[in-house]
């Protein structure tokens, strides 16, 4: 039996998530196998109401379970910043989720705006580091709201979270097993002495790795690749911020964002899966988002668990259900409600 924690969270989030455990439960049954879900109210309208964002007996309790499945963070009401840092980042950080596992896969019948570029050209996973870099808050200000106000925004990078992200990365070369070939992308031309770290680390890490091809990218330069020649790419290794970037021109090519799913993972302790979209909050509650990203998220957590039956039926039926055009355009304007997708994939489960 699974202990799932479901946080729900902001605007779009609580309905893909329900579409994601409508895909869940069908794929587990089939497969017999069971998990239970304890949902937690955590997010803007808790806060709004409270003030709370997200408690230490919270997170301890989720430390016990056996994965964190979440929706999206994020409102307009609430300064930017608050409930990212106070809720995403801060499971993300608190439980060592170092890396974040995104997937950029064009499925067949999904449009790509590429042209002449089809799901054999656009296969590729990024591996971002998540837990340093620009996002660890380190900085501050001097002299606040004056004209010589000063702002400092610092990127850490250790070796060992340098070390183990790449370690993993090539891992993940040699088990996909297809180009053998990670890639690095950073700005070591700019970066002097962050990237130099990781262009010494790469290296070092990958003699032990002679059957994975080393490559290495300017981050501006890999947009242009993401854009031209995506076929080039097999396993990326990148930090936080750039990771964050290149995965939404990533979802963009493979679709949309409605169909990017992501996982952040700790190999050594508790893992959270989620669509990489955010909450869309005008998009709320009108069921016009499309919930692939949120169901292939799930399949990524059964995958992550050793479901690898389950997660392989789920993404047999998500495959199904975007080949079989029924989906529409996977827009908010596709006319395919999000109930109505998640309906149809359960039902190819
Ligand atoms: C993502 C998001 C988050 C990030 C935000 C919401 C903090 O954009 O998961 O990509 O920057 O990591
Ligand atoms: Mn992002």
């Amino acid at each position: 039996m699974y202990e799932i924690a479901v946080l729900p969270c902001d605007g779009v989030g609580p309905e893909v998530v329900r579409e994601g455990l409508k895909v869940l439960d069908a794929a587990t049954a089939k497969h017999g196998v069971k998990y239970e879900t304890v949902t937690y109210d955590i997010g803007a309208e808790r806060y709004l109401k409270t003030g709370e964002i997200i408690t230490d007996s919270e997170l301890q309790e989720l430390r016990q379970f056996d994965a964190i499945y979440l929706g999206a963070v994020g409102d307009d009401r609430v300064k930017p910043g608050i409930l990212e840092h106070g809720i995403l980042l801060k499971i993300r950080f608190e439980f060592d989720m170092y890396v974040n596992l995104r997937p950029i896969k064009l499925y067949p019948g999904v449009e790509t705006p590429l042209k002449d570029k089809g799901p054999a050209d656009i296969d590729f996973v990024v591996v971002r580091e998540n837990t340093e870099c620009l996002y660890c808050g380190v900085g501050g200000f001097l002299k606040k709201n004056t004209p010589d106000e000063v702002a400092t925004q610092t990127a850490i990078y250790t070796r060992k979270g340098t070390e183990r992200i790449i370690r993993w990365a090539y891992e993940l070369a040699r088990k996909r097993d297809k180009r053998k070939t990670l890639t690095l992308v950073d700005k070591a031309n700019v970066l002097i002495y962050g990237h130099d770290l990781w262009r010494r680390t790469f290296a070092e890490v990958g003699e032990e790795y002679p059957d994975i091809t080393q490559d290495r990218a300017f981050v501006d330069a890999a947009c242009m690749w993401f854009v031209k020649n995506p076929e080039w790419f097999d396993v990326i290794v990148t930090c936080n911020m750039f990771g964050d970037i290149i995965t939404d021109l990533g979802a963009m090519i493979q679709g949309g964002m409605g169909v990017a799913a992501s996982g952040n993972i700790n190999p050594n302790g508790v893992s959270m899966f989620e669509p990489i979209h955010g909450s869309a909050p005008k998009h709320a509650g009108k069921n016009v988002i499309c919930p692939v990203a949120s169901i292939a998220a799930a399949g990524m957590m059964m995958d992550h668990l050793g479901e690898t039956a389950v997660a392989q039926s789920i993404e047999t039926a998500v495959e199904q259900a975007l080949a079989s055009g029924k989906l529409g355009d996977l827009s908010t304007k596709s006319g395919v409600g999000t109930s109505e997708a998640g309906d149809l994939i359960a039902s190819l489960v």
